[in-house]
């Protein structure tokens, strides 16, 4: 499993920060950019991630995490929850199966979005019907 991590400007900082804490923890990833702080338009990386995510992970980070969220769910097969803590992160992966996590660059301290991050990783699908059924209706 890989993490596909991109981030616009307002989340370049926070989207550097969780990339040092995977390296630390060795879990491979793949940058979508952005590279810089200048300004640039989120659903360009929001769509490139979430075309390319498949059976993997995606990250991705704005200023609030609302743009990439709406765009990203735009994709076929994409269940981009947006995250404020610990227990969000938990529940859209044991309840929602999310296959995107958006956090707010501007919103959360690095220390707080890589807490995110980590809990969102390590947690599986719980595969309980009721959540699939819902799911299911989803698509
Ligand atoms: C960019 O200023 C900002 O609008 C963007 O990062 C994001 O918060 C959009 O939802």
């Amino acid at each position: 499993m890989k993490i596909l991590i991109g981030s616009d400007h307002g989340g370049y900082k926070l989207k550097e920060a969780i990339k040092k804490a995977l390296d630390e923890n060795e879990i491979e990833y793949e940058d979508y950019g952005t590279m810089t702080e200048e300004s640039i338009d989120y659903p360009e990386i929001a769509k490139k991630v979430a075309q390319d995510v498949k059976d993997n992970l995606g990250i991705l980070v704005c200023g609030t995490g609302l743009g990439m969220s709406m765009a990203a769910n735009k994709v076929k097969g994409i269940r981009a929850a947006l995250c404020h803590d610990e227990y969000t992160a938990q529940m859209a992966r044991e309840h929602n199966d999310a296959n995107v996590l958006c956090l707010g660059g501007r919103v959360l301290s690095e220390e707080e979005g890589i807490v995110i991050t980590k809990k969102f990783i390590e947690t599986p699908f719980s595969g309980e019907e009721r959540h699939q059924r819902r799911i299911d209706k989803i698509e």
